[in-house]
């Protein structure tokens, strides 16, 4: 598989791509392509033009959850000139609105918009896109020191309540006795992933991590998380996007990290 980063909090050196606070990824796995979250504004699509990437050829847009850094671009996307509508792959709560500290924050295009503009395929089961490449869908909280948490509020049927983020997910791609995962915030916690995704593939070793990891400060949770994947000698690691400094730094002192930046490309077989 290889993936492009199309949008990212940082940008690589010596070349001109724009960066915003956000997450944009081409996959090209299985011969098939696919994009896998939207970032915030219109920024993505002209990296992606500046890098020969066509994103009408995508065989089906991915959401990792509903947040606007992941969401915000999908109105500019989809006034490119598809062939067809475009299939959009999503957990159910994903289109929902969502409010923080009195802010949307949740996709600008309704679940309504969304329906006439793609082909919505909603899904909270894992769903394989390729023989290889499985979307996993509602990531379950299996590690203890990953409890799920809130952040604002969504509307479930006009009615308010606590934003627990269901909707949170990644990509599993299978390699041989293992995966590689992708995913966008990791609100669901990494960890919660990695054990879902060993669930979902049958196969216990996690190759590679990229994406946001949602840790800021080095608190309890972080430092366990940051045990867990030292026990998981998990060779290939690309934190990025909600990832602190200071957890990155943290990471590295005791697993090698790679890097991220927009224009970068990963050939993970
Ligand atoms: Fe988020
Ligand atoms: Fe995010």
């Amino acid at each position: 598989m290889i993936i492009t980063v199309l949008m990212d909090n940082h940008t690589e050196i010596d070349v001109y791509h724009l960066g915003e606070p956000a997450v944009s990824y081409w996959l090209e796995a299985d011969g098939k392509s696919f994009l896998f979250d939207a970032a915030y504004s219109d920024a993505f699509l002209k990296n992606a033009a500046a890098m020969d990437i066509d994103l009408t050829t995508a065989d089906a847009i991915l959401i990792s959850h509903g947040h606007n850094d992941h969401t915000g671009g999908l109105a500019p996307l989809l006034e490119l000139p598809f062939p067809h509508k475009p299939k959009l792959v999503a957990h159910p709560d994903a289109l929902l609105p969502k409010k923080s500290q009195g802010m949307d924050v949740g996709s600008p295009l309704t679940m309504e918009e969304l329906s006439q503009k793609t082909d919505l395929c909603l899904t909270k089961h894992p769903l394989w896109l390729t023989e290889r490449l499985v979307f996993l869908g509602e990531i379950p909280p299996l590690c203890s020191h990953e409890p799920k948490y809130a952040i604002g509020t969504t509307l479930r049927e006009g009615q308010p309540e606590a934003d627990y983020l269901a909707d949170d997910t990644a990509l599993a791609y299978v390699s041989g006795d293992g995966f590689y995962l992708i995913t966008g915030c990791s609100h669901a916690g990494i960890c919660n992933m990695i054990a879902y995704a060993k669930e979902v593939t049958g196969l216990q070793k996690a190759k590679g991590l990229l994406g946001g990891f949602h840790l800021f400060a080095l608190d309890d949770r972080a430092r366990k998380t940051i045990d867990f994947i030292e026990n998981e000698h998990i060779p290939l690691l690309y934190p990025c996007h909600c990832t602190s400094f200071a957890v990155r730094a943290a990471l590295h002192q005791k697993c090698p990290l790679g890097e991220v930046g927009v224009g970068m490309k990963l050939d993970w077989e």
